[in-house]
């Protein structure tokens, strides 16, 4: 079991970060940042720590560039500004910033240590969290990678301000799961929210935090419980990156494509795990009031198949999914029979 990574909050948070900086005496310290990071976090991260890196290292924004080529970059950014072993990577920015960062961190001399700052509400409550750090390869999301915790997350809700409304409800869908999967008067608190703003989001951070954690902490090389997290996880991935290699079809975010996810591995729940008719509609009704409905055609759904039979968790060529029994009850390793996915896409599609 791995220890329980350093989690921290706010002002006191970064104050931590500077004072184990301080401690650990890197030879040299560069903070990795996305362009929009670099534009909205960066300047004000530099002017709360004080900390006056070796160098900032710049990935341009975006999934499609959590790829080999990136990392490729940015070790020889590392290596020509002189890192070495005893030096320290800062990834200030979203999931991309944090998956990415780590993983060049994780593989630059065999590992150097690294800290997130995630600056989405997805990356705090999710990416940043776990220890999972990796990169996609071609359409395929997260192929390669490795899982290392950081030396120390500092989660600080102020850098919400400056996040699309769009990436704010990405990450909302994070938290949503988080019920679902694992504690019902969360999942009430946060589907009767009216608005979600950073303001009132902030509140609800900490819990889905520690919920995380405490299921990565259980099981870090997800064996069993740490499935729980795929829920919604197994369709959401495939349309995701349907979505993302479809050129003439809007991207969708990360947390855009879950919430698809779990509408559809709701309805399998119902057919495969007991769920009730009246849950599965109730999960349907929240997603909906919170994310538009996104039209999906049948060769859409064809293609968003094929892509899932090449999903990493699966086993032998068969599909496993994480469902729930009920909400909180989550039902993992459950074989779905082919025939319920255009189903499911109905029930996504109907009223
Ligand atoms: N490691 C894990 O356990 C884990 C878990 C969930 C998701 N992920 C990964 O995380 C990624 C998605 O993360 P994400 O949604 O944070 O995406 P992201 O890093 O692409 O950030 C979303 C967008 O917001 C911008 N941005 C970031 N912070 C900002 C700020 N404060 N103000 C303004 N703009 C800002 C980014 O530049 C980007 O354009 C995916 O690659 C996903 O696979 C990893
Ligand atoms: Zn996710």
């Amino acid at each position: 079991m791995q220890n329980q990574v350093n989690i921290s909050y706010g002002p006191e948070g970064l104050a931590a970060l500077v004072q184990q900086l301080e401690k650990n005496e890197y030879t040299s310290l560069y903070v990795l940042v996305d362009t929009n990071t670099e534009t909205h976090c960066l300047a004000q991260f530099l002017e709360q720590t004080k900390l006056t890196p070796t160098s900032i290292l710049t990935m341009k924004a975006g999934e499609e560039n959590k790829h080999l080529h990136t990392c490729e970059y940015l070790w020889n950014e590392l290596s020509s500004r002189g890192a070495d072993r005893n030096s320290a990577l800062i990834n200030l920015g979203g999931g991309v910033v944090t998956d990415l960062g780590g993983f060049v961190a994780c593989t630059f001399k065999r590992g150097i240590d690294f800290y997130n700052i995630p600056t989405t509400l997805l990356a705090m409550v999710d990416a940043s969290v776990g220890g999972k750090t990796g990169i996609d390869l071609g359409p395929l999301k997260n192929q390669i990678g490795i899982i290392q915790e950081p030396q120390q997350v500092v989660i600080d809700s102020t850098w919400l301000v400056s996040l699309p409304k769009e990436e704010l409800r990405s990450g909302f869908a994070e938290m949503l799961k988080h019920g679902l999967i694992a504690d019902p008067n969360y999942w009430g608190e946060l589907r009767a929210l009216e608005n979600i703003s950073p303001d009132v989001l902030k509140n609800y951070i900490k819990p889905s935090v520690a919920l995380k954690s405490r299921v990565v902490l259980e099981d870090p090389r997800e064996k069993g419980l740490r499935k729980i997290l795929n829920f919604g996880h197994t369709l959401g991935h495939a349309i995701e990156s349907y979505f993302l290699v479809e050129k003439d079809k809007k991207r969708l975010l990360h947390g855009e494509a879950i919430a698809i996810g779990m509408v559809l591995e709701a309805f399998l729940s119902i057919e495969c795990s007991g769920l009730k008719l009246n849950t599965a509609e109730e999960i349907k009704r929240t997603f909906r009031r919170f994310y538009p409905k996104v039209e999906i055609t049948n060769s859409d759904i064809e293609s968003i198949l094929a892509l899932l039979r090449h999903d990493k968790k699966n086993k032998a060529g068969k599909v496993n999914f994480v469902l729930l029994k009920a909400i909180g009850v989550p039902d993992i390793d459950i074989e779905v029979p082919q025939e319920l996915f255009l189903k499911a896409f109905e029930f996504y599609a109907s009223a």
